[in-house]
């Protein structure tokens, strides 16, 4: 006897009770004009955390980043500053770097027709200029056909980039990431722009930003998945994300000595922390694209890059004192806790992000009492794309 299937073409229509939220639509995350919406009205207006400022450590490192559909170059003057620029040449548009990082020494050329860029951006050659004048017959500005300057500031050790002509204040990223904590200090504490990047991982993620970001925000997952994390945070089994309880984030089990795959000790706490931080895990979503996490003796933390509607990439840095990276003290066991919790995390994500484009999920799913939460972060950016 063949068993009865409800009509392939149309599922039946997702009513929750109560206890239940929608999700967005399926659309929101396999569409590639959202994608292009979010590009523009996301990740081009937001503050976009795009280096660790100390990867541009001395006078010509450069680094390029993809920030929503501009790539932007960071690069270190002569004069010890980081500045961001667009990545396009002023003449005729020629991508100025194509190398993912490198380093030059007094400037950056233009491959196509030699037009030479001091690192301040001020256009310092090209050929035959000397005897070139502007539309208005004048002197050429250096300045004004120099390259295009995007926003850039610093902090906790990164530098955060805007591309909009009127960025947002500073302020709300800094009121967000310490809205978690429950205290404006909290963060100041862990001395994070001091630290050292003991290691980093870097993600390629087959799923859209938002099913990454959804999945860091809630914890009914963490028995299902992350079996060496519940054990070292045995509260995480009720499913409660550590985002929830603000100020207090989730204690280590009585028997674990530090956050590391196995539970064994890990480093001296970072040297500014509370007693009420010690022996305690704190999570942050930074809007957009940045997570932070915080145990007493190190920071992980991840910068999103959305390359495309299905893809993105994560760039992970496990953050140690100075002491503990430059005495090459094996990291590995707390490397290997997150490790495994980013691949696992990574892996329910791309198992999510093919039923995006099903027809099961054309109106999306539901969201539990405890997942709640992820709905505002749903609610921010459809307000965002003004849909
Ligand atoms: S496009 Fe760069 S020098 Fe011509
Ligand atoms: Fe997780």
């Amino acid at each position: 006897m063949t068993p009865e299937h409800p009509p392939l073409l149309d599922p039946p229509a997702i009513d929750p009770p109560p206890a239940l939220r929608q999700t967005l639509a399926g659309d929101y995350y396999v569409s590639d004009a959202v994608f292009a919406r979010e590009q523009e009205h996301i990740f081009e207006n937001a503050w976009f955390c795009a280096v660790r400022s100390s990867d541009l450590a001395s006078p010509g490192k450069f680094k390029k980043v993809q920030v929503g559909r501009e790539s932007v170059l960071l690069v270190r003057g002569r004069d010890g500053l980081l500045r961001a620029f667009l990545n396009v040449c002023r003449h005729r548009g020629a991508q100025l770097c194509t190398e993912p990082e490198g380093e030059v020494k007094r400037s950056i050329r233009c491959p196509y027709h030699s037009w030479t860029y001091a690192l301040d951006g001020k256009l310092m050659a090209a050929p035959n200029i000397a005897s070139l004048t502007d539309e208005s017959g004048a002197a050429i500005d250096r300045y004004r056909y120099g390259l295009v300057p995007v926003a850039l500031t610093e902090w906790l050790g990164y530098a955060w980039v805007c591309l909009s002509d009127t960025p947002p204040p500073f302020e709300d990223v800094i009121a967000e990431t310490t809205r978690t904590l429950g205290d404006s200090d909290a963060i100041n504490r862990y001395g994070i722009g001091g630290l050292d990047v003991g290691h980093r991982v870097v993600y390629d993620v087959a799923a859209n930003w938002k099913l990454i970001v959804e999945n860091f925000m809630e914890c009914y997952h963490c028995s299902s998945i992350h079996p060496e994390l519940v054990g070292v945070l045995p509260e995480f089994a009720k499913g409660v994300a550590a985002q929830a309880n603000i100020g207090l984030g989730a204690e280590f089990g009585s028997q674990v000595a530090g956050f590391t795959v196995d539970g064994t000790a890990g480093f001296d706490r970072l040297p500014g922390i509370t007693e009420e931080q010690d022996r305690r895990y704190y999570a942050i979503t930074v809007k957009p694209a940045v997570f932070i996490n915080l145990v007493p003796d190190h920071i992980i933390f991840h910068r999103m890059f959305p390359m495309s509607a299905s893809r993105t990439i994560v760039e992970c840095d496990w953050l140690y004192t100075g002491d503990v990276v430059s005495s090459g003290r094996d990291v590995s066991n707390s490397v290997e806790l997150f490790h495994r919790v980013n691949e696992q995390d990574f892996e329910a994500c791309e198992r999510t992000q093919p039923s995006m484009s099903s027809r099961a999920y054309r109106k999306g799913g539901v969201l539990v009492p405890a997942e709640h939460h992820i709905a505002e972060f749903h609610e921010w950016v459809v307000s965002r794309l003004g849909a």
